[in-house]
C-alpha cells in the first residue's frame, strides 16, 4: 500500500534542487530544434497548493520556495520564469510540480509520458495535465520507462524521483538505470535522491558510479533538516549525458541553501 503523498513535501530545497535543475534541462534541450521525448517515472499530482493543511503541516515549503523565491540566484532562470507562470494561473501559492514544469516547455512534435501509481495521485495528475502533451500512465514507472525506450523521438530526457517507501528501490535503481541506458544510450536520465542521516543513498551511488557511464554528473546540496528530528540533511542529482551548463545552473541553487 502506498502512503507517500508529495504535498507534505512540495516546495521543500530538495524540491528546488530537482525542479530548478529540470527547468534548466528543458530550457536548454528545447533550444534546438528537434523533437524530444520526456519521460518520468513517478509523477505525483502535478500541482500543489502551499497553504494546503499537509504542506502547513511540515512547513518545509516555508524552508523551501517559500525562503527561496526571490533570491538573486533564482532571479532570470527558467525554474523562476515557470513558477511565476503557473502562479499568474493559479494563485501565489501554487506549486508545480516536475510533470507541469515539464509540460511548460513541450513543444509540439514533442512526445511525454509519467507515470504514477497511487490512485488519488493519478487522478489529480490527469487533470494538472488535461491539455498538455504528457501522457499519463497507471502503472510502475520503472515498468512504463522499459517499454518505452528507446523512446520516439529518441533524443529526450527521463526523471526518475521515487518516494523511497520500499528501501528495496535502492538496489533497484542502478539495475534500472543500467538497463535503460543499454536501450537508450543518447538519452538524458536524471535521478533525484534524498540525502539521509543513515546514509541509505550511499552504496546505490557507488553501484551508479562503479557503472562508468556516459556525461554522469552527481550534484548534491545540503541544508538543515527542515523540521527538529527530520533525517533529511540534503537532496541529490545523479544525471546521466548531463545537458551542458547543468552543473553551474545547479551551483547556484546550491547557493541558496548555502552549499
Ligand atoms: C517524490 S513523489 C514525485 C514528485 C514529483 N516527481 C515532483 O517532483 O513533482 C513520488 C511519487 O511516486 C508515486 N509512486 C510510488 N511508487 C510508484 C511506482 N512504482 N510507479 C509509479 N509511481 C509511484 C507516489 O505515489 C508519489 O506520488
Amino acid at each position: 500500500m502506498l502512503s507517500y503523498q508529495h504535498i507534505y513535501h512540495a516546495g521543500n530545497p530538495a524540491d528546488v534542487h530537482k525542479h530548478a535543475a529540470l527547468a534548466a534541462m528543458l530550457d536548454y534541450m528545447t533550444r534546438k530544434d528537434k523533437p524530444l521525448s520526456y519521460i518520468e517515472t513517478h509523477g505525483g499530482r502535478g500541482l500543489y497548493r502551499l497553504d494546503a493543511p499537509e504542506a502547513l503541516k511540515t512547513g518545509e515549503a516555508a524552508a523551501g520556495i517559500g525562503a527561496v523565491a526571490d533570491a538573486a540566484a533564482l532571479a532570470g532562470t527558467p525554474y523562476r520564469a515557470v513558477l511565476d507562470e503557473i502562479r499568474a494561473v493559479h494563485g501565489a501559492l501554487a506549486y508545480p510540480g516536475s510533470p507541469l514544469i515539464a509540460a511548460r516547455f513541450l513543444r509540439a512534435g514533442d512526445a511525454g509520458h509519467v507515470a504514477e501509481l497511487h490512485p488519488q495521485e493519478h487522478a489529480a495528475l490527469v487533470a494538472a495535465l488535461k491539455g498538455t502533451p504528457l501522457k499519463v500512465h497507471r502503472q510502475d514507472g520503472f515498468g512504463m520507462a522499459q517499454s518505452i525506450c528507446p523512446p520516439t523521438p529518441r533524443r529526450g530526457l527521463m526523471l526518475i524521483d521515487p518516494s523511497y517507501e520500499v528501501k528495496a528501490e535502492y538496489a533497484r535503481i542502478p539495475r534500472e538505470i543500467a538497463g535503460l541506458h543499454a536501450k537508450w544510450n543518447v538519452g538524458v536520465i536524471a535521478l533525484w535522491y534524498p540525502i539521509l542521516t543513515g546514509g541509505a543513498h550511499v552504496p546505490m551511488l557507488a553501484a551508479l558510479e562503479a557503472q562508468g557511464l556516459p556525461g554522469a554528473l552527481r550534484h548534491e546540496i545540503r541544508f538543515p533538516p527542515v523540521r527538529a528530528g527530520h533525517r533529511m540533511v540534503g537532496s541529490g542529482l545523479f544525471v546521466v549525458n548531463a545537458p551542458w551548463g547543468l552543473e553551474a545552473e545547479l551551483d547556484r541553487v546550491a547557493q541558496l541553501f548555502g552549499g
